[in-house]
């Protein structure tokens, strides 16, 4: 098998089956704070600790086709000694892993981001594949207000950016996630977030097309088209459906093998009811997945809190919010299947 061809094999098993991928690949500086808003303690052992509650638990290969780990995590091993990456392989997981290295102020452009991590990435790609990992991360964010944000300017620069990644990705032998994430952040409506998601997906499909990405071995991470976390009016799980699919639809070719998307600060609950929304009546070109941080982890982050006795109850936690999505990229999720 060619390269290219083995890059098309994963990127179709990364979001075949019904499955989705489980995001555990926080930065240090992101772990920590979440660690610090749940009260646990924020060291390199209960950051350990937590990604080896995570990788074990039971069932997660029944929903979960993936996991993207972040550096420090891709070398750590289990209690007893078994390397992560073992730990995953061995439970039918792929392994991926985050390799920006996170966002810097976009010069002359305030309020606006672009995500660092070219210099060295050829090798540091090359040594990932070395150590087992398929497939990489690289997160762009889009700020949006109601009137200035997005430049065309940040949107180009980062655009441009995780093109040069899928490239260097596809080369090493790793399928890239390109995401492109435009945050909730703000009071702006629902349309603004489409106009600006749409210029975005846009722009990054012109850059991968024009540098020369493989559209068949990547997925596409986006956000979901949502009203800001400030607007008054919020829309409803079809509302906020029609206008995802809508704008993906526009844009995305269909010889993307998947979409996956982020979770960006929605509840679990509410990510499972919009994901679900967007398989009932809508004609779908490619599989439409989730790649979910913290709408998987979070309820499984609190009931663990860094104590031991709580493990299994937490285990049990992430695995159905796992199990609610799967079911939703069926349209099978109801509200019914959470806890009253
Ligand atoms: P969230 O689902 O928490 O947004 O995280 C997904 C992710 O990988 C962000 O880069």
């Amino acid at each position: 098998m060619t390269n290219t061809q083995t890059l098309i094999k994963t990127a179709k098993a990364m979001v075949a089956n019904g499955k989705g991928l489980l995001a555990m690949d926080e930065s240090n500086g992101t772990c920590n704070r979440r660690f610090a808003n749940a009260d646990i303690s924020q060291t390199l052992e209960m950051r350990r600790a937590y990604r080896e509650l995570l990788l074990t638990t039971p069932g997660l290969g029944d929903c979960i086709s993936g996991v993207i780990l972040y550096d420090e995590t891709i070398r750590q091993a289990k209690d007893d000694g078994t390397p992560f990456i073992q730990v995953a392989q061995d439970a039918n997981l792929l392994i991926g892993i985050k390799v920006d290295i996170g966002t810097q102020d976009l010069a002359a452009h305030p309020g606006e981001k672009v995500t660092e991590g070219l210099d060295g990435l050829r090798e540091r790609l090359q040594a990932y594949f070395e150590m087992g990992a398929r497939f990489a991360k690289w997160r762009s964010v889009i700020a949006l207000d109601d009137i200035r944000l997005p430049s065309q300017s940040c949107i180009e620069a980062n655009a441009h950016t995780l093109a040069r990644y899928a490239t260097l990705c596809q080369e090493a032998g790793l399928v890239p996630i390109v995401e492109p994430e435009v945050l909730m952040d703000g009071s702006h409506p629902l349309t603004r977030c489409q106009e600006a998601t749409e210029a975005v997906l846009r722009s990054v499909f012109g850059q991968l097309t024009r540098q020369g990405v493989v559209l068949e071995a990547m997925i596409l991470k986006p956000n979901v088209v949502v009203a800001g976390l400030g607007c008054p009016t919020q829309n409803t799980a079809q509302e906020v459906a029609d206008a995802t699919v809508q704008c993906l639809r526009r844009v995305v070719p269909a010889a993307v093998p998947g979409i996956a998307f982020l979770s960006g600060g929605q509840s679990g609950q509410l990510a499972s009811s919009r994901l679900n929304a967007m398989h009932v009546g809508h004609d779908l070109p490619w599989p439409l997945s989730f790649s979910f941080g913290r709408a998987l982890q979070h309820p499984a982050l609190d009931i663990w809190a860094g104590h031991d006795a709580n493990r299994v109850a937490a285990q049990q936690a992430l695995v159905h919010r796992a199990r609610c999505n799967c079911a939703a990229l069926k349209g099978e999720y109801k509200t019914g299947m959470e806890a009253p």
